[in-house]
C-alpha cells in the first residue's frame, strides 16, 4: 500500500463505482478523509482511487467485491482487521431497485436484491459498531430512500427494503445515543444515476436531484448529527400524511408503462 496521508482513519463506502457512492466518496475526499472504496466493478474503482488520491492526496483503497455473497461483509471486515484499517465512518450506500408486478419479477433476482439493500447493510454495521466505538468520533450513513415513507407498488420489494433500513437506523441511532457513535438514514428522492436503467424501469422522470447536490447534503447533514437526511425538497414529502401519500403515489404509478 501506497499511503499518502498520516491520518490512520477511513471511511469506507459501499456502492462507490457510481451515482449517489461515488459523489459521496468525492464529497469525503475533498475533505481530506482516507478512503476504501467497495463494489464490484474493480476496474471503475482503481480509476476512481486513482483520480481521488492524486488529487487530494489521502490514501484510497478498494475492494472489489459482490455484496449479495453471505460472507462478504465480514471478508471486508477481515481485510479491514488484517490491514490494519481503521474505519471511522461506514457509508452504507449500495443498493439496487427491480421495477415490475411483483409476481412478473424473478423471485431469485427479488430475493437477491434484498441480499443487498438489507442483509449487507445490517451485516457491516454488525461487524463495525465494535471498532467505531473505539474513535472519538465514529458515523454510521445508512441509505434509503423517500419511498422509506410510504408502500411503492411495481417497487414492492424494494420499497420494503428502504422501510427496513429507516426502521433499523433509527433504532440503532437510539441504542447507540450515549456512544461516541452518530448514525444517520439518507432518504433521497429521485436522483440522477443508473439506478432506474439498471431497475428495468425506462419511465420518464420529471425532475431529478444531481448525485453531487445528494452528497453534499448528506455529509454536510451527518456531520451536523441529523437523524433522518432528507435532500431536497423531501423533507416536505416526508410529513404529508401516509394515506395522502399513498393516493399520490397511486396516481403516479399509474401513469407508468410495466
Ligand atoms: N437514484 C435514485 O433516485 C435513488 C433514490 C433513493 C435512494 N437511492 C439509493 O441510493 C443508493 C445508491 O444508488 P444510486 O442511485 O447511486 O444507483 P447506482 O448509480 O446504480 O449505484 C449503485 C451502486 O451500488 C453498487 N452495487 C450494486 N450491486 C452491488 C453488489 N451486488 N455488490 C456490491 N455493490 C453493488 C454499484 O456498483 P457495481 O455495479 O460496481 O457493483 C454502484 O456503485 C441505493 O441504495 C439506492 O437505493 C437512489
Amino acid at each position: 500500500m501506497n499511503l499518502l496521508n498520516n491520518s490512520e482513519n477511513y471511511t469506507l463506502v459501499t456502492g462507490a463505482s457510481s451515482g449517489i457512492g461515488k459523489a459521496i466518496t468525492k464529497e469525503f475526499a475533498e475533505r481530506g478523509h482516507n478512503l476504501v472504496l467497495v463494489a464490484r466493478n474493480k476496474k471503475v474503482l482503481e480509476e476512481l482511487a486513482n483520480q481521488w488520491s492524486t488529487y487530494y492526496k489521502i490514501n484510497v483503497l478498494v475492494v472489489s467485491i459482490n455484496l449479495q455473497e453471505e460472507n462478504a461483509a465480514k471478508s471486508i471486515y477481515e481485510w479491514c482487521q488484517t490491514h490494519n484499517i481503521k474505519v471511522d465512518a461506514l457509508i452504507n450506500n449500495a443498493g439496487i431497485g427491480l421495477f415490475g408486478a411483483f409476481e412478473k419479477l424473478s423471485i431469485d433476482e427479488q430475493i437477491k436484491m434484498i441480499a443487498l439493500n438489507v442483509n449487507s447493510l445490517v451485516r457491516l454495521a454488525y461487524y463495525f459498531v465494535p471498532d467505531l466505538k473505539k474513535h472519538k468520533k465514529g458515523y454510521i450513513l445508512n441509505v434509503a430512500s423517500i419511498a422509506a415513507f410510504y408502500p411503492l407498488p411495481y417497487y414492492s420489494v424494494y420499497g420494503a427494503t428502504k422501510a427496513f433500513v429507516l426502521s433499523f437506523t433509527e433504532a440503532l441511532r437510539h441504542e447507540l445515543r450515549h456512544s461516541t457513535i452518530t448514525v444517520s438514514c439518507l432518504c433521497p428522492g429521485d436522483t440522477n444515476t443508473n439506478f432506474f436503467n439498471n431497475a428495468g424501469n425506462t419511465n420518464k422522470k420529471r425532475s431529478l436531484m444531481s448525485p453531487k447536490s445528494v452528497a453534499k447534503v448528506a455529509i454536510d447533514s451527518l456531520f451536523d448529527n441529523q437523524s433522518v437526511i432528507f435532500p431536497g425538497n423531501m423533507k416536505l414529502v416526508s410529513k404529508v400524511p401516509r394515506f395522502i401519500l399513498k393516493k399520490i403515489i397511486a396516481r403516479r404509478v399509474s401513469k407508468y408503462k410495466l
